[in-house]
């Protein structure tokens, strides 16, 4: 299981020190683009993502809440992202042009759904993506609540994964913590997104160590 902290959560007036407990303990820096449209929030952007891929020692992850994501890819594969991800909703039948554009740029393209997109709607790019995100909460916020219906969710498009010959990572995020990794690992998940469970932590390398573990307790 891998852990991708999002940094939504964490101290944005002392990121060095968010930045060097991903280093340490996680696996890949995850990264909230929201512009106000796509969803009913503003987080951050190039400077912010520019800044910590001057100091990451693990991939970026930028995941994009954003209308017309495919305007600003290519700015966040320069800004340092290796992995990124954009939502069905946003680009319906310009998904499978826009996964291949991402890879086009070198970056693993990851497609998103949130928790009201029903799972047989990003099927055909489940050919070509290298990554699904199953939103596990309504994009927009850190610190909801997980939706639990999400654990079939991830069981189709897990199964639907291997019906096809595939093996790609699903990515699960909202509501993600230690109490329920396990389900999460079960139902076929392979990247743990946690903003709220990690930062706010009494001990976030603990938190992040549970959840790799999950599967294991
Ligand atoms: C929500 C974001 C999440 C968010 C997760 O739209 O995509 O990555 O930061 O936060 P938690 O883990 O607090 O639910
Ligand atoms: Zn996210």
């Amino acid at each position: 299981m891998l852990i991708a902290p999002s940094i939504l959560a964490a101290d944005f007036l002392h990121l060095d020190k968010d930045v060097e407990l991903v280093n340490r303990h996680a696996d890949i820096f995850h990264l909230d683009v929201m512009d106000g449209i796509f969803v009913p929030n503003i987080s951050f952007g190039f400077p912010v993502v520019e800044a910590i891929a001057l100091k990451a020692e693990k991939p970026l992850d930028v995941h994009l809440m954003i209308v017309e994501p495919w305007k600003y890819a290519e700015r966040f594969a320069k800004a340092g992202a290796s992995m990124i991800s954009f939502h069905y909703e946003a680009a319906l039948d310009k998904s499978q042009e826009l996964i291949s554009s991402i890879q086009a740029l070198g970056v693993k393209a990851g497609i998103v759904i949130n928790p009201d997109c029903p799972v047989e709607k990003v099927f055909p790019c489940l050919e070509t993506a290298d990554f699904v995100l199953i939103m596990s909460v309504f994009a927009g916020f850190g610190g909801q609540k997980f939706i639990p219906d999400s654990l079939d969710r991830i069981k189709a498009v897990r199964a639907q994964i291997r019906k096809i010959g595939r093996d790609i990572p699903i990515e699960v995020d909202g509501g993600v913590g230690p109490d329920n990794a396990g389900e999460l690992a079960k139902a076929g998940a392979s990247i743990l997104v946690a903003g709220s469970s990690v930062f706010k932590a009494p001990d976030p390398a603990e938190a992040i160590f549970l959840m790799k573990n999950a599967r294991l307790r």
